[in-house]
């Protein structure tokens, strides 16, 4: 028989049909082709991680998408005809991951930018009513439960996009935008500080979503206040 085939090969071949799981995470792996594998993006270049940002975050941008209020074709094209039930189960999927995040690129070598994007971060500008990051993204900047993101592990142009979308209207969030209000509070130079300083912080393990902070939030975010339907 060496060197014969044997007929039933082809048919035991042909019947064994290839077994590719209908899981959840190998349905998105599309998704991994821009947003790195396990969505967990390089932090240079543009594309944003989206592991493990909290999931009514994420739930929401992936309708914001869809529905027009954040633009980007490819993004929009992908969502246009998914239903809200599976970006939540989407969203779930992404916000459960927990991985370690990349080492970040060196800062650049602009001492005064990285020192007023530390004040913006930290201390914020009362004299342009600009509150501190902090003060909704959290202490460690990790975000907050249930939709505020966190800000640290992204690229800077990244950062630079999404300020720049708020102040022009092309990224919209639900109203009350508090986002927008402040990226147009921001002076000109001042998206490109926080965004020097933020990509060049390194992000601890173990960095995840906390609980909201305590008191009122320093300007109303219709994102996290309102429940979707
Ligand atoms: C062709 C590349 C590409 C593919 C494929 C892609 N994305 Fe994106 N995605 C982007 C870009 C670029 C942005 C940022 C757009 C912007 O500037 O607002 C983005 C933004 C996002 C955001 C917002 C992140 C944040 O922090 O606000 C989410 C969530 C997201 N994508 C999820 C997905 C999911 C889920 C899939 C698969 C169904 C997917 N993406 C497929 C390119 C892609
Ligand atoms: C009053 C609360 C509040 C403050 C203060 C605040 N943010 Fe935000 N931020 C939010 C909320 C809420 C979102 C989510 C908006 C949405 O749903 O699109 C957000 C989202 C963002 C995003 C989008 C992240 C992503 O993955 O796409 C960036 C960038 C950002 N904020 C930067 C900043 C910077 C820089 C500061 C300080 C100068 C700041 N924020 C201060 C509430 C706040």
């Amino acid at each position: 028989m060496t060197g014969t085939a044997w007929a039933g090969d082809t048919v035991l071949a042909a019947a064994t049909p290839v077994v590719v799981p209908d899981t959840l995470a190998q349905r998105l792996q599309p998704c991994t082709a821009c947003h790195g594998a396990e969505g967990r993006a390089s932090r240079e270049g543009y594309l944003p991680r989206i592991a493990g940002k909290p999931a009514a975050y994420l739930h929401q941008q992936l309708l914001n998408f869809r529905d027009g209020r954040r633009s980007n074709a490819t993004m929009a094209e992908l969502l246009a005809h998914q239903s809200d039930a599976y970006l939540r189960e989407t969203a779930g999927h992404f916000a459960s991951l927990d991985l370690p995040h990349n080492a970040p690129p060196a800062a650049p070598a602009n001492p005064a930018l990285m020192a007023r994007g530390q004040t913006l971060a930290l201390q914020g500008d009362a004299a342009r009513r600009i509150p501190a990051c902090v003060e909704c993204h959290g202490q460690a900047l990790a975000g907050t439960l249930p939709a505020v993101p966190g800000l640290l592990g992204l690229p800077r142009d990244y950062l630079i996009g999404q300020l720049g979308a708020w102040q022009t209207g092309s990224r919209r969030a639900i109203a009350p935008d508090c986002m927008a209000q402040i990226a147009r509070r921001l002076a000109p130079e001042d998206a490109s500080a926080v965004a020097a300083w933020l990509s060049a912080r390194p992000v601890p393990p173990g960095h995840r979503a906390g609980p909201p902070p305590p008191g009122p939030a320093p300007l109303p975010c219709g994102s996290v206040s309102v429940p979707r339907p």
